[in-house]
């Protein structure tokens, strides 16, 4: 090999090196310390709202072989203590054919912790306490907001939202208020499509909010 074949070779090692050291610093590590996450109350929600839709990974469609419905078809893109080797997690923060794929929103920094956590503390089927209901001072912002950004968004958020229904912000909101169809499916009445689309029922406490919020005149606050 001549001088110059040989520094022409360096060089291009020596970028390759720069290359995947300026990959690795921009990698991410969705990884904190915070006490135990739950599964039931934390994690299955970001699932069955942002996996499930129709066509995609529900008990029907089972979409690459994947039901994200509930714990057992979630494990199956699990390695319990490992979450860099689990299937799950690199697809939601790959940059290559990340999920939820275009129209769906990116899950957010924290749903990502969450679930890394999750997987880290060994992946179980746990439950938690939940602490009393309270439904003194119910705002949009405060207490109704976060239970469709848990619950709902997956589905009802970004350019093309299911039903053509947008629940992340005031204008949509309030017409399945006025409609009532927010109330409807949450409560499961009949007439109404039940909501969460396959999920679970929401809590008795988060009904309880929504209904006082719209009690209370369904305001901007
Ligand atoms: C997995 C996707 C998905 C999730 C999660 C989801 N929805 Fe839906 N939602 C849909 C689809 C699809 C429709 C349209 C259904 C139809 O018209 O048959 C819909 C329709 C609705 C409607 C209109 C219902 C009616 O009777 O006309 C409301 C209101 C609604 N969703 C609210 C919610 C709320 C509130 C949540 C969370 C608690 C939620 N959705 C979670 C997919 C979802």
């Amino acid at each position: 090999m001549n001088v110059s074949k040989r520094r022409t070779l360096a060089w291009l090692g020596a970028l390759a090196l720069a290359a995947v050291m300026f990959a690795s610093a921009c990698k991410k590590e969705y990884i904190e310390n915070r006490q135990e996450v739950c599964f039931q109350q934390e994690v299955l929600p970001i699932f069955q709202s942002s996996c499930t839709q129709s066509g995609c990974h529900n008990s029907q469609t089972r979409e690459a072989g994947y039901d994200f419905s509930n714990y057992d078809g979630i494990l199956k893109s699990v390695k319990p203590g490992d979450y860099k080797a689990s299937k799950v997690y690199k697809i939601i923060t790959t940059s290559f054919g990340i999920m939820p794929p275009s129209p769906y929103d990116r899950l957010s920094d924290e749903k990502i912790t969450t679930i890394a956590l999750w997987i880290k503390q060994g992946a179980q089927n746990n439950s938690c306490q939940v602490a009393a209901c309270d439904t003194t001072s119910v705002t949009l912002s405060g207490s109704v907001m976060p239970i469709f950004d848990n619950y709902c968004n997956g589905c009802h958020s970004g350019s093309q939202p299911q039903g053509n229904i947008n629940l992340t912000n005031y204008t949509g909101i309030k017409a399945t208020v006025n409609d009532g169809t927010l109330l409807g499916s949450v409560k499961h009445s009949s007439g109404y499509v039940a909501m969460p689309e396959s999920g679970s029922k929401l809590s008795d406490c988060n009904i309880a909010k929504i209904e006082k919020w719209i009690a209370l005149g369904a305001k901007n606050d």
